[in-house]
Order: structure tokens, then sequence, then C-alpha cells
């Protein structure tokens, strides 16, 4: 009785949001006042927009796409064929402040007019003082002005080609520019909201040293740490992050002192301290942003490679370990996210998924790894969104422009569409089940891993690898719960589930049923029923790597006896 109702609900949103899709003039449904946002609803934090819970299906371009409205046009049609329903698309510095204080928003309006036309929303990469710690995006008139805008110095003291944080003309320049961004996209799209969110800077930190060496980052390397810092980490301390903790508790928990004094002589504490540099920095440019239009804003961080040293990689990112020091420094920032390129992925994104910082991963890897791990993100740790970096050429067909695609790189591109075609149909109802932890994800990261286990009510559902083959790859599954022993069950990969339970009652679980689901042009349509050879005669649900391509999604009845 729960799932019909449950599946009626679900009936009823997709065949509203079809019809607000149909009858929308300009791409979007009547505008409706509330600015995108995030909202804590029941267990999840979930993205609200025009009132209605959002799943961003999402991909980022490549750095330069976006720097040309007329290279977009045949990528915008081709994203929203690819069943994505936001971009992330570069907003760079020197291209709507070519001379100082001379604004221009062509580019930008044409970015919004493209994605409108096709349906797509848009989170807008804010490419200002930093891009990957280097500043290649800033205007010429901040670039070739090394007087002016001062550089992050090397410790014998040569300039680098990143602005240093500790300048208080950069950071002024950079939230000027940035508010006047916002104050535009106020103007052009406060009635739309073609524009989800913000990303302020790109990849921060510094390289190849651990920390600036100019002028005033010295002065402030020797000076005490500053007591707001200080303030929140004794308010939190017992929530800090581990590492984060011990590095100051092994120095005594001091409340006062240098930054040296506090977290001791390592390349970890010149870390920390340009972590509250580049989070004060972002901070004054996000708050100056969203004085104008606030739009939901985060940073991004690269993450670190194995034995990797500050310095190595972005030291004063928002890594996991300094997500403390981003959290006191840069309240303005609605959560913090990670650029998950590794095989690693459920690791790396737990430790991103904390309260109070839901989970969006801005870059990561597309294809059939993308798909996997989009279902795990959405269903083990609600994600609000997922993006593949590149996308532009994430599928089979070349793009017949600047030369700079190699679908040979991308052989299994359609993947992650494949996924994204079916959660788009699936999304109202996660995004209600969610609400009351109905929706799980597990996954398998390759041979190593022999098994996955998640909890769902008083069922245990347990994913293994279909063969025992060495080369298996990676494999997930998305369930969502539509009634106390049944569930709707996405995967990608070769695996296969089987159910028990640790709940008091009969202990044996059992398959009642497993039939397939499609949803073709807007109606769903009931498939096979597999209870023979295709589920060992009921013993498990077996998924299969064509089951995305072929939009299968099952619908599993559970029973229990003694
Ligand atoms: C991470 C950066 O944030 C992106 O802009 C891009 O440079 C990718 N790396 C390339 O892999």
């Amino acid at each position: 009785m729960q799932f019909k109702r449950v599946f009626q609900v679900f009936r009823n949103l997709t065949l509203l949001s079809v019809l607000a899709w149909l009858w929308a003039p300009a791409g979007f449904p009547a505008p409706t006042p509330s600015l995108p946002h995030l909202e804590k609803r029941g267990e999840v934090t979930q993205l609200l927009v025009d009132g209605q819970p959002y799943l961003m299906l999402a991909g980022e371009l490549h750095n330069s796409s976006s720097s040309s409205v007329r290279y977009m046009e045949p990528v915008w049609p081709r994203l929203a064929a690819a069943h994505l329903n936001t971009v992330l698309a570069p907003v760079a510095w020197e291209t709507i402040e070519p001379e100082e204080n001379r604004f221009d928003f062509s580019n930008l309006d044409g970015l919004l007019a493209g994605a409108r036309n096709s349906h797509l929303h848009l989170v807008i990469l804010w490419f200002g003082a930093w891009k990957n710690t280097f500043s290649t995006y800033v205007p010429a008139w901040v670039k070739t002005d090394t007087a002016r805008f001062a550089r992050v110095q090397t410790h014998d003291g040569r300039n680098t080609e990143r602005l240093s944080p500790f300048s208080s003309v950069v950071r002024e320049a950079d939230a000027r520019a940035f508010a006047q961004l916002m104050r535009h996209l106020r103007e052009v799209d406060a009635a739309a909201h073609t524009v989800l969110m913000v990303q302020v800077e790109n990849e921060v930190g510094v390289i190849p040293e651990s920390r600036d060496h100019s002028a005033a980052a010295e002065a402030a390397f020797s000076a005490p740490v500053p007591t707001a810092l200080l303030g929140f980490m004794r308010q939190h301390r017992f929530g800090l992050d581990p590492q984060f903790r011990s590095a100051w508790e092994d120095g005594g928990a001091k409340s006062a002192g240098s930054w040296q004094d506090l977290f001791g002589h390592t390349p970890l504490t010149d870390d920390l301290f340009m972590a509250w540099q580049y989070a004060t920095f972002v901070e004054q440019v996000a708050a100056a942003g969203k004085a104008q239009y606030a739009l939901p804003m985060y940073a991004n961080a690269a993450l670190i490679r194995p034995n990797y040293q500050p310095g190595q990689y972005n030291s004063g990112g928002p890594l996991p370990h300094s997500m403390d020091i981003w959290r006191a420094g840069a309240p303005s920032l609605d959560f913090l996210s990670p650029d998950l390129y590794f095989n690693e992925f459920a690791q790396w994104a737990a430790s991103y998924a904390r309260p109070g910082n839901p989970l969006f991963i801005p870059e990561a890897q597309g294809g059939v790894p993308g798909a996997a791990n989009a279902l795990y993100a959405y269903g083990h740790l609600a994600a609000i969104g997922f993006s593949a970096f590149g996308i532009d050429d994430q599928d089979n067909t070349p793009l017949d422009l600047a030369g700079i695609t190699n679908p040979a790189e991308h052989p299994d591109g359609a993947a992650l569409g494949d996924a994204y075609a079916i959660v788009s149909k699936l999304a109202p109802l996660i995004l209600e089940q969610q609400r009351t932890g109905g929706v799980e994800g597990a996954l398998l990261e390759g041979p190593a891993q022999r098994s996955a286990r998640i909890v769902l009510g008083e069922y245990t559902a347990t994913l293994t690898p279909a063969t025992s083959s060495a080369a298996a790859g990676r494999i997930s599954a998305l369930f969502i719960r539509t009634a106390p022993a049944e569930f709707l069950v996405v995967g990608s990969g070769d695996g296969q589930v089987s159910f028990s339970t640790d709940s008091t009652g009969p202990s044996i679980v059992a398959i009642q049923s497993i039939d397939e689901e499609f949803f073709d042009n807007g109606t769903w349509r009931a498939g096979r029923r597999l209870n023979g050879d295709e589920s060992s005669q009921g013993q498990a649900l077996r998924i299969q790597s064509k089951d995305l391509a072929q939009g299968r999604i099952y619908k599993v009845r559970l029973y229990r006896y003694r």
C-alpha cells in the first residue's frame, strides 16, 4: 500500500515537472521569489530551486570552453541530450573586467542564454585571483602590475605567478569584481534562477613551497594566531577534525601564541596558516558577492596524493584537515567540496559529507567510474550534486571545434549520461525518501573489495561482484525504499545483491519478486518478472553493466520467514 502511495506521489511529481517543462515559455517555469538555497529537510540538507528540492546531475566544462559563447552553442544541446540538468561554467575575472572598473558581461549573458535555451541550470565558477593555485585568469592590468598586486614569494624572495592572499589590494580588487558579477546576476537572473550556486575561486593553495614568504606573509606567520580562530577552536574542540585537533592538542592545546607555538614546527603548520589566509580572503570575496545576490557559495579543494607534503599539494586549500579553519574563516561559504578524481572515492567523499557540510562534487571522473560513483554519492552520502570534469567531451561524439576533444579518452563516456537519465526520473522520489533515510548506496571500488553492506530499515543489502574476476571494475547500486520491504534499485557494473536482516522477527529474508521497471516517454512501463535464472532462482538481485544504457530499474520485494 505504502509503495503505491509513494509511487503515486512520484508519478504526480514527474507529471507536474513534465507539464511545467512543456508550458515554460523560455525554458524555466514561472519564477518564484525564493532564491536557490540550501535547506535542512528531515535527515538531509537539500538544494531548493523554485521551492522544490533539486538534485544536480552535472558536468563541468573544460576551463576555456565558456570563454566563447559561439564555441558553446553546439555544446549546450549536447549536454542536455546527455541528461545533465546543470553545467558548471567558469567565468573569469579577465573576461568581465578587461580594464579596471570597466565591466563587460556580454560573455556571461551569452552563457545564460545558451543554458536557458537548452533548459540547463548553471553553477558559475569564479576564476578570480586563483585557478589551481595560479593567477592566470586575472586581467592583464592585474597580472602585469607586480608592484601593486603582490605575488606569493618563495623563501629566497622570488615572485611566483600566484597573487598573494596576504595582499589587501588583491583582495579588495577581487571582491569588487566579484560583487559586480553577483550584482549583474541579480539583475538578469533573479527571476529565472538559471544560476543555482557559485564556486568562489578554484583550487586555491600554494605550490611549490608550503607557504608564502612575502613580507606580509612573514609578518603574519610570526604574529599571534587570530583570536577569531582560537575562539572557534575552543568552542568546537570536541567536534574538530581529528588531525587538526591532534596538531593543536599535541602542542598542549595552547590558547594563544604564534602558528608554530600552537601547531609545531612542521609543514602542516604552514598549511594551516595558509588555510586561514585563503579562507579569510575568500570570505571577503564571497561576502561582497552575497551582499549583492545571496546564492549558495562554496570553495573546492585539490586533494592530496599519497605521501605528498604541503607545497607538493595545494597548501592552504579546503582539505579535510583544515575544514575547521575554513569554516571559522569563511562563514559566508555554505560548504566545501572535493575535486575527486582518485579511485578511493568513498573515503574522500565521506570526508566532505560531514554534519553542516552537504556533499557536492564539482569535479570527478566521468564515464563508467563516474556513473558508479554518482549513484553512490546520491545514495549513500545524500550528495546535492555530482559533476564530471571536462563534460564537453564526455560522450562518443567528437566535438568538431577547437580540436581539444579526444573521444578516445572517453570510450565509455555515455555511461554517466545513462546514469543521469535514470536518476533524473527517480530524482523526485530520491529527494522525498532521503528525508526519512529511505535512500542508500553501496560501492565496490575494485577487485580487492569483495563486498559492501548497507542497511535500509530492517533489511541489510550486500553487494558483491558478479564474478570472481580480478578484473572486476567499479560496481555500485542505489537503493530507494518504496515500502518497508520494497526497493527500487539502480545498478552500475556487474554485481549481485543479497538481502538479510539483523532485526527481531523471522530471520530468513527471501525475495518475493524482482520486476524490471522502465520509464519511457514520461510513463512507467513494467518489464519482465525476473524470478528464475536471472536472479539465481530468487536468491539474489543481479545487476549488469548494460542496465544503465538500457534504462533498467529493478523493483525488489522481500519477505521474511522462519
Ligand atoms: C582541476 C581543476 O580544478 C580544473 O580546473 C582542471 O584544471 C582539472 N583539474 C583538470 O584535470
